[in-house]
């Protein structure tokens, strides 16, 4: 490839050269007293001519060449793997090099940062499963071992120490779980699988499923009015149970004695429902909002979190409704109370008034 600059800079020399040798012939005629014919004259200004021609693509040819030895040379080194720089043709020309060379580290820089990035989100989570696993197992470990140092004689401790070990596993499983599932989201491994069932009947469902602990919080759930029809939505039951469960655990977990929850439905447009989740629990500071739906994000960082939380209830929750490309949105006054709330697709409208 011709690089224009390099023919000028060939030129150039070229020029030099030419000068340089009629200057030093000239001299070396003048001393030796040398007379030439007009006609030999005229041969020698083309003898110089055709010099400078000649030098002129010597000199461009052996630049452009040292120059491109180089530069893949360059190329060589920074692409080991010889894949994105080598299959490029090699410039000579030093401006585009320059560019695709800037190109190039910028690219570089870019998935060095988005490798720091990973890692050191690796590194967290890896620190954060850790920090949640070590309490259950301890727990575990204490319980046994003093059963083992003799406790198990003992009529009166021996089936608390147990029941209480029994619990330290129950949780090591929930933790598992929750990580397991938050970790096939985030590889994109789960998938959801959609269909049609009326969202009413599942928070009916979820209820029943939930009363005993409500009862013990002393908290009363239902829905905020009484709802005749049905509610069709397209979506992946076994997850919404999920979100529902979620949600409404946490206004149990972070509501106040004799509080309330509450969910309501409402059909926001043709295409969606929408499900909201109330209490008048103790709330959150709006500092806390943006990252509550982070893993292992908790307000109450301090041990004495209540029912052992793990941070992990919300992540799941906002995997599962942007695995459904839904919207998730929170309110929340502390002292006064949260809504969490989330759309659905709708059933078609075929379906409906079939099951209707
Ligand atoms: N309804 C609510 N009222 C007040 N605070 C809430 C409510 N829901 C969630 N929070 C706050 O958000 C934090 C994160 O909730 P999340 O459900 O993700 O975790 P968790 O309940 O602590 O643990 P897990 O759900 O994994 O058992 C909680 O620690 C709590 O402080
Ligand atoms: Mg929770």
């Amino acid at each position: 490839m011709l690089g224009i600059k390099n023919f000028r800079l060939a030129l150039r020399l070229s020029a030099i050269l030419v000068i340089m040798l009629v200057v030093l012939l000239s001299l070396l005629f003048y001393l030796l007293d040398l007379q030439f014919s007009y006609k030999s004259r005229i041969l020698m200004i083309f003898l110089f001519f055709f010099f400078f021609i000649f030098s002129v693509f010597l000199i461009h040819y052996r630049i452009e060449r040292f120059i491109q030895n180089k530069i893949k040379n360059i190329y060589k080194d920074l692409s080991p793997s010889g894949v994105s720089m080598s299959q490029q043709i090699i410039q000579s020309d030093m401006e585009v090099l320059r560019q695709s060379l800037r190109k190039f580290a910028d690219d570089q820089k870019l998935e060095i940062e988005s490798l720091k990035e990973k890692e050191n989100y690796r590194k967290e989570f890896i620190g954060n499963i850790s920090h949640e696993l070590k309490t259950p197992i301890f727990t575990i470990q204490g319980y046994v071992l003093t059963l083992l140092e003799g406790a198990i004689k003992n009529k009166n401790v021996r089936e608390k120490y147990l029941k209480r070990t029994a619990k330290g596993v129950e949780r090591l499983i929930y933790i598992v779980k929750d990580l397991d599932l938050i970790t096939q989201f985030e590889s994109g491994i789960k998938t959801i699988d959609r269909s049609n069932f009326d969202i009413k009947q599942l928070i009916e469902n979820v209820f029943d499923l939930l009363e005993m602990q409500a009862i013990k919080n002393k908290i009363s759930i239902g829905f905020d009015r009484e709802y005749q029809k049905s509610f069709q939505v397209f979506a992946d039951e076994e997850r919404i149970q999920q979100v529902l469960t979620n949600l409404i655990v946490n206004s149990l977990k972070y509501g106040v004695k004799n509080g309330k929850t509450e969910v309501s439905l409402e059909e926001i447009n043709e295409q969606k429902i929408l499900v909201r989740i109330s209490d008048n629990g103790e709330g959150v500071a709006e500092e806390h909002l943006p990252r509550l739906f982070e893993r292992f994000y908790r307000v109450d960082k301090s041990g004495n979190r209540k029912a052992g939380g793990s941070g992990l209830g919300l992540a799941i929750v906002k995997h599962i409704i942007e695995a459904h490309q839904e919207k998730l949105l929170v309110e929340s006054t502390p002292k006064v109370g949260s809504e969490f709330s989330f759309t659905l697709q709708r059933a078609s409208v075929e379906i409906n008034s079939i099951q209707d």
